[in-house]
């Protein structure tokens, strides 16, 4: 009975020291390639996914293709600002919105891609930007 009551509990803690540090986990929609020095991406992709997904601590580059992300709201880029985001694309996602201060808190970003959205207006895209 003691035994069983300290195996019970040395795995509980461990449990619990794993939950605490586990990485974020890859969204469902999307595939995370994590090559340490070389290619740390993920893509999304699927009308389903309607929100930017928080993303593994290694991902700097984040690809958003053919989701249903149509209004990226002030805190819209929220789940990006706690990775070392570099590189973002939106591709073909029916965006028609970008709030002005949505990029504000992506301090590491080096490049934006902007392709095929179109359903969003370019004199949204400059005030964001500007
Ligand atoms: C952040 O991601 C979680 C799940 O990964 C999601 O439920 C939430 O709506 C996202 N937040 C934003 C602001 O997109
Ligand atoms: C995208 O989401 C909106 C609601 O947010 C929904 O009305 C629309 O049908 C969705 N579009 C697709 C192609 O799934």
């Amino acid at each position: 009975m003691r035994t069983y009551i300290i195996f019970v509990m040395t795995f509980g803690f461990l449990y619990m020291i794993k939950s605490h540090v586990a990485q974020k986990e890859c969204h469902k929609h999307c595939k995370c390639t994590i090559v340490p020095s070389k290619k740390r991406q993920a893509i999304c992709t699927g009308r389903d996914l309607h929100y930017i997904p928080q993303f593994p601590d290694a991902i700097t580059s984040v690809i958003m293709s053919g989701t249903n992300l149509t209004h990226i709201g002030e805190n819209g880029f929220q789940n990006l600002t706690g990775i070392r985001l570099k590189d973002l694309k939106l591709h073909s996602n029916l965006i028609s919105f970008i709030h002005e201060y949505a990029f504000v808190n992506l301090k590491y970003l080096a490049s934006l891609r902007i392709v095929q959205e179109t359903h969003l207006e370019v004199n949204v895209i400059k005030v964001s930007v500007g």
